[in-house]
């Protein structure tokens, strides 16, 4: 097949639909089939690659490169421009934020896109990093760090194909997840988001979930295509280096040499990129005196040369904005670095006038949009959009089910850490008499979410169903015992003599991203008061951590009997009840090294309170 590069904005065929048979309009490539080549399934993907490229203007091509945040689309634009993609970003959710709200918003736009000349499907992107978490009533499974602390593939890859399938059926076929951020200091805002600290925990139980979410072939109808992120080096950045807003550490500088970037924060890609993966996000971060989304060397050289990724780089919000203050020279140099599709996600017809100007003068060459375009197409027929544009609606109902809570249940309880545990008060004989439940954290679904729920950075409340701790709890005692709570932890005047089991539940309120950028990972001082009370009234007192990631706690930690680190167990709150009852033993481990004092980070070292690998079993 001879290819020939459209180079105009002048469409072959002007405005006449799609043609569908060769009869119809375009009688140039009649096929056996009768359809033209590229709508042709029975043909090799390459071939309906080359195919559609040569059908397809300048403009077209250049849409196919655009990935628009889709409350800024106009929606004649889908069509008018053949926009690649729309994305949600966090929180992004149709008004109805159901699960049919979002099957039918995103129904919506597929069928504009599949309305433009060439019929082109669309991929529709959103972050669905513990479970499809933008939807009201998803299941919300355990942030990344808990699943670190679990520790084990086979859950992830279960995880994976249960976060698919809450995807299509909202017709969503692009999960920008798993980040395989390898996070090396703590106070990075993003250190949830990451598995653990050292790269081989993290680069198994990444591939494990990729597998999950593409299931056994993209083109499954519920397959998802997974998305590693952010390259690479997101987890090494230095503290005070980061040149954004109020960020401290997150999208800041990682000054580390070739040999490190290559042994710590590269593996998860190479396995990735061998599982499977067929698109990756850039991260925001520096090397080497260079913004990431300018790196040709690592972007070209490495992620597509050396570890032979075929899929499409896509950059992150607003990322190449940030390599220079002129736009259009951000636009040049991220493409030319080797991003495929820009996350514009607003000004999208500043991108499009930019890109298209730089390839009428020569700084972007038809060459490097072509490859661009080539793995953007060779994905979208790789995922079967072409002959099912649409997704799984009628599994609607699937959308937070019974077994998927129960999947997220499971992982909640082997993502429990247990680091303390005097004269073995856990596990709690769920026949106790009384138990004394303190902490408006034991019973808040928003809480114990976390950042990426819901919103961006997520709330506190009833943001969406699920199970609070405290529900977890009274469901996992027996009908004799009595489950006192009160949020501050006053319970009035007992009996004397009346022993008394408490729990106190206490964490680190939602953040994401560089909102969550601190020098002292700490509990909030009236979290620590409360159970300072606590231990005032109390015989036995345990208490539960909420947090996303290690919080200073040596100072208070010798007065507590018995601590837990839940990390953002999500919404099923029984999965803690699991634990601390006995239901299912303790098995998660520490992903991350638990510092002593912050003069200890970034790298706490041996004299850490808790080294990386620890957890008791609950066992004596
Ligand atoms: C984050 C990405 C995310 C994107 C879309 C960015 O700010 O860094 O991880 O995928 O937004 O929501
Ligand atoms: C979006 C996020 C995105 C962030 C980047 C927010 O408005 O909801 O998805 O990561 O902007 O700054």
């Amino acid at each position: 097949m001879s290819i020939t590069v459209a180079c105009s904005d002048e469409a072959p065929s002007t405005d006449a639909p799609l043609p569908t048979t060769a009869a119809s309009t375009d009688e140039s490539e009649p096929t056996a089939a009768g359809a033209l080549p590229y709508r042709d399934p029975a043909l090799a993907i390459h071939l309906r690659v080359e195919d559609l490229l040569e059908r397809m203007t300048l403009g077209e091509k250049i849409g196919q490169m655009t990935l628009v945040e889709k409350n800024s689309v106009a929606p004649s634009d889908i069509a008018r421009l053949g926009l690649g993609g729309l994305l949600s970003g966090g929180g992004g959710s149709p008004r109805d934020n159901s699960p049919t709200g979002w099957a039918t918003m995103v129904e919506e736009f597929q069928t504009a896109a599949l309305e433009s000349r060439l019929g082109i499907p669309l991929l529709y992107g959103v972050d669905a990093v513990h479970g499809h978490s933008n939807v009201v009533g998803a299941v919300i499974f355990p942030h990344n760090v808990g699943l670190g602390a679990a520790d084990n593939p086979e859950l992830m890859e279960r995880i994976g194909r249960v976060t698919a399938a809450e995807m299509v059926a909202t017709n969503i076929h692009w999960n920008f997840a798993p980040a395989v951020s390898v996070p090396r200091d703590i106070r990075w805002g993003r250190t949830y988001e990451g598995f653990a600290e050292d790269t081989d925990r993290v680069t198994r139980l990444a591939t494990a979930y990729l597998r999950g979410l593409q299931g056994d072939s993209l083109s499954d109808r519920t397959s998802v295509l997974a998305t590693p992120k952010h390259f690479v080096g997101d987890g090494g950045t230095s503290w005070g280096t980061s040149t954004t807003s109020d960020y401290r550490i997150d999208q800041g500088v990682t000054d580390i040499d070739e040999t490190e970037l290559r042994t710590v924060h590269l593996p998860p890609y190479a396995a990735a990129v061998d599982a499977g993966a067929r698109s990756v996000m850039v991260s925001y971060s520096s090397w080497g005196g260079e913004k990431m989304h300018a790196q040709s060397y690592l972007l070209t050289d490495v992620l597509k040369d050396e570890l032979g990724f075929t899929g499409f780089v896509v950059s992150d919000w607003e990322a190449i904005d940030q390599i220079d203050d002129d736009y259009g020279t951000s636009v040049v140099r991220s493409i030319n670095a080797g991003v495929d599709m820009n996350m514009v996600p607003r000004a999208y017809h500043d991108f499009i006038d930019e890109l298209t100007r730089a390839v009428e003068v020569g700084e972007v060459s038809i060459d490097r949009i072509d490859d661009a375009v080539r793995r953007i197409l060779r994905v979208k027929f790789e995922l079967g959009l072409f002959e099912n544009p649409y997704g799984e609606p009628e599994r609607i109902v699937d959308v937070g089910s019974d077994s998927h809570r129960l999947l997220a249940r499971e992982a909640v309880a082997q993502s429990q850490v247990l680091l303390r545990n005097q004269r073995s008060i856990l596990p709690l004989d769920p026949n106790i008499e009384a138990l004394y439940v303190a902490g408006a954290a034991a019973d808040d679904i928003g809480m114990q979410s976390g950042g990426w729920t819901i919103s961006w950075q997520g709330g506190l409340g009833e943001v969406t169903d699920g199970m609070t701790i405290l529900d977890g709890v009274r469901n996992a005692v027996h009908a004799n015992t009595s489950v006192l709570f009160d949020r501050n932890g006053r319970f009035g005047d007992l009996a004397p003599g009346t022993e008394m089991v408490c729990l106190a539940v206490v964490g680190e309120f939602p953040y994401a991203e560089g909102f969550g950028d601190v020098a002292e990972p700490r509990l909030p001082d009236s979290h620590l008061a409360l159970v300072e009370h606590m231990r005032g009234q109390c015989d036995d007192l345990i208490v539960v951590v909420l947090s996303g990631r290690p919080v200073l706690i040596s100072d208070h930690v010798e007065d507590w009997d018995a601590v837990v680190a839940a990390w953002l167990p999500g919404s099923e709150g029984d999965g803690v009840a699991d634990v601390l009852f006995g239901t299912e033993p303790f098995t998660g481990t520490l992903p991350y090294t638990w510092p002593r004092d912050a003069a200890q980070l970034p790298e706490p070292g041996d004299d850490a309170l808790f080294p990386y690998g620890f957890g008791l079993t609950g066992n004596g």
